[in-house]
């Protein structure tokens, strides 16, 4: 078949990968190739077991692979027969060197660069979709174009906004798809190609343009304010705890401002996920590096809250278990950053579970996605862990539990049933609020909301 376009991605992960399946699946007149060096994943891709849980995945590449969307190993093959190339690669937190635990570690990003640059036979256009520091286009471009070999690169910044769990939704109908270019005639000639590609789905006017570093920064910005929102709201709680409030309660009178918003406003026992600390901290260090310590200052509060929150949570647990988790059995209801995804970076389970280790507790984890990465982000901590898919099992002769992922099923299950299998007196703490508070105390549960006078027996 002869496609319309040839599109690549460079790197298959939680962003290439639903990316590129819905690019496929919305442009079957497009051939599109997904491309990682790391083999297994890309075996999983060409599998029936996905390397990533996804709701609507699955069935988006079940229909399109072998037709218009294919995965491989093959980066070099790949870069030559393309047009266009996403580099959706990694961007962690840079833990070495200068800017350790705060700058982007670019090393996959610069190594891509230079591979296209090694590879490429005729003209491409360079599409940002990892997240990237302000002016890294400038720094790719410079890459590309220091041997003149008669190609010409055009790179543009095209930040992805999709939330994990609703991927597919996001990237159906996004807000708003972002395309930042330079502002010569090729720089806008290679903006409208891209703009053409999402047009054959996403409504003209959700596109925005825009100059190339106002598209960079907006996407380090946009994870900042969502997380901000959220610090706020658990600040909040701390206070709502103390005053007899009701986090809730506030938060529904304040989001109804139509000048706030709802949004973003559920107070938890902290946000994780790979992306909202390491950008903001990304955000900090460019702060810094440009003399905005007010600034940087300003941002790295967010992540202060997100730590004291956390924290928080343990030692509530602490306090009411009588001071002494030692020996006590504690179960955790998730352990995914977030409902309906198998992925566990950053989650606020990692850090509870290894400060319950630390107090000696034996920890049960439960998830209905998660455990295979929970068994990875546990490996080498020492103590008493367990892993149980079945809910009721886990609880079984636990003294608490602690809802870490606000997976719906953990809403409907028989909480009289759990309450007998449980040593008492038996605590819930529910890191989500997503539980009928008064039913599980009447049940017998000592209850701890977050953001909420607990609710005990004694
Ligand atoms: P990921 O770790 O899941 O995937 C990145 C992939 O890139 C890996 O499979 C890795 O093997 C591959 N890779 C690294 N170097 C490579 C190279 N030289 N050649 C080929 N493949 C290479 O990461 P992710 O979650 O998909 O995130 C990717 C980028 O997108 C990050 O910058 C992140 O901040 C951003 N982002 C992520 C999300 C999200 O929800 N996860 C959302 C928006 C933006
Ligand atoms: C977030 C952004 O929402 C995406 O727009 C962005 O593209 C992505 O980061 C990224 O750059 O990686 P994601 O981390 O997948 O998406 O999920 P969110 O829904 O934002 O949740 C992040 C964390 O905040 C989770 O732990 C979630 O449970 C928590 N959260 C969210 C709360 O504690 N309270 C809330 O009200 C909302």
């Amino acid at each position: 078949m002869n496609f319309e376009r040839h599109i690549l991605c460079i790197g298959a992960g939680y962003v290439g990968g639903p990316t590129m399946a819905v690019i496929a699946n919305k442009c079957p007149q497009y051939k599109v190739t997904v491309v990682d060096i790391n083999p297994d994943r890309i075996a999983r891709w060409n599998s029936d077991e996905l390397p990533i849980y996804e709701p609507g995945l699955e069935e988006i590449v079940k229909a399109r692979r072998g037709k218009n969307l294919f995965f491989s190993t093959d980066v070099e093959k790949g870069i030559q027969e393309c047009e266009i190339i996403f580099v959706s690669v990694n961007t962690p937190t840079k833990n070495f060197g200068a800017g350790a635990g705060m700058a982007a570690d670019l090393q996959y990003w610069d190594k891509t660069a230079r591979q296209i640059r090694e590879c490429a036979r005729s003209d491409k256009i360079i599409v940002e979709k990892s997240t990237l520091p302000v002016k890294t286009a400038q720094a790719m471009k410079r890459i590309l174009t220091c041997e003149d070999n008669g190609i010409r690169f055009d790179v543009l910044s095209n930040p992805e906004f999709l939330a994990e769990g609703t991927a597919i939704r996001d990237l159906e109908n996004p807000d708003r798809v972002l395309i930042g270019s330079s502002q010569t005639p090729n720089g806008l000639r290679a903006r409208d190609v891209l703009v053409e590609i999402y047009a054959n789905w996403v409504p003209r006017d959700r596109i925005i343009t825009s100059n190339i570093w106002s598209s960079e920064l907006s996407k380090l910005v946009a994870n900042a304010f969502l997380a901000q929102r959220i610090s706020s709201i658990n600040s909040i709680s701390a206070l709502c705890e103390k005053a007899d409030a009701d986090i809730q309660e506030v938060a529904r009178a304040v989001g109804t401002d139509s000048r706030v918003g709802s949004c973003f406003l559920n107070a938890s026992v902290g946000f994780g996920g790979s992306c909202f600390k390491k950008d903001i901290l990304n955000l900090v260090y460019l702060c810094r590096y440009y003399d905005l310590k007010e600034v940087a200052d300003y941002w790295e509060g967010v992540i202060r809250i997100n730590d004291y929150q956390k924290e928080r949570f343990i030692l509530k647990m602490l306090d009411a278990l009588f001071n002494t988790l030692a020996d006590k059995k504690v179960c955790l209801f998730g352990f995914a950053f977030k409902a309906n995804t198998g992925d566990t970076r950053e989650s606020p389970a990692i850090f509870v579970a290894r400060r319950l280790l630390e107090e000696r507790a034996r920890v049960v984890i439960t998830d209905p996605k998660a455990l295979q990465n929970a068994m990875i982000d546990m490996e080498g901590e020492s103590g008493d862990i367990s892993y149980v898919e079945d809910p009721y099992a886990a609880c079984e002769g636990c003294s608490a539990i602690a809802v870490m992922t606000e997976w719906q099923t953990y809403a409907g299950l028989d909480y009289e049933r759990i309450y007998r299998s449980m040593v008492k007196p038996a605590f819930i703490f529910d890191g989500r609020n997503i539980l009928d508070h008064q039913r599980l105390f009447e049940v017998g549960f000592n209850v701890f909301p977050v953001g909420k006078p607990g609710l005990t027996h004694f």
